[in-house]
């Protein structure tokens, strides 16, 4: 009939990118809890580890991109979406997840570009990582991501919310509003591929 775009049914993948390398991360619970969240065929997937990129060098990847870096571009590329889920360090992005930024970026083509982002943090404290939110928005603006402006996923007093023996993020709350940010990226992502 001509009608090209999407239907509303079609399924959906995102991929989490996850900023912390600790064993016990509470981002880590976060990220482990996305694919029970997500609506009806829409499925999430974790990428690989980002401690597996060596320290960004240009000399490093003139000799030629770590195949880790190649392959979570890649993997990044054939998604739909992805949902950053991470800590705040010193009121910014930890140091290792802006060095997988900087080697994603530099990769052809550039998987962030056009691409649907969700950004989550969680923190032990208060503001629940909402200052590095915004540092890492700005490094999306060069990339030509499109960030899901609301709603915003910054999970405070992170260690009250999660099972410390199974590691599982419990709190009702906070997984009906995750399941609410990855509803507006299912629209956001439909609106763009339209
Ligand atoms: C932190 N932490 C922290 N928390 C926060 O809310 N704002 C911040 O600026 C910082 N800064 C900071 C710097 C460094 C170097 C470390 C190691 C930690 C605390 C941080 O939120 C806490 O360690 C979390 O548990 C880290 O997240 P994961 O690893 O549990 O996912």
């Amino acid at each position: 009939d001509g009608d090209q775009s999407m239907p509303n049914d079609t399924p959906l993948h995102f991929v989490t990118l996850l900023g912390s390398l600790r064993k016990a991360s509470f981002n880590a619970s976060v990220a482990r809890a996305l694919p029970e969240l997500a609506p009806e065929g829409v499925s999430i997937t974790p990428l690989g580890s980002i401690g597996d990129f060596p320290h960004y060098n240009a000399d490093v990847q003139d000799a030629g991109f770590p195949p880790p870096v190649l392959a979570m571009a890649e993997q990044i590329r054939a998604a739909d979406g992805v949902i950053i889920v991470t800590p705040e360090y010193n009121y910014s992005i930890p140091g290792v997840l802006k060095n997988a930024i900087d080697w994603l970026s530099r990769v052809t083509p550039q998987p962030f570009s056009g691409k649907p982002v969700a950004i989550q943090t969680a923190s032990p404290g208060m503001i629940g990582g909402a200052r590095a939110q915004y540092n890492l928005r700005q490094n999306m603006v060069f990339l030509d991501a499109f960030v899901l402006n609301r709603p915003e996923v910054m999970i405070g007093m992170v260690a009250g919310k999660v099972d410390p023996e199974t590691l599982k993020l419990t709190d009702e709350p906070t997984c009906k509003f995750i399941s609410s940010q990855i509803a507006a990226l299912v629209t956001l992502t439909r609106k763009l591929k339209a």
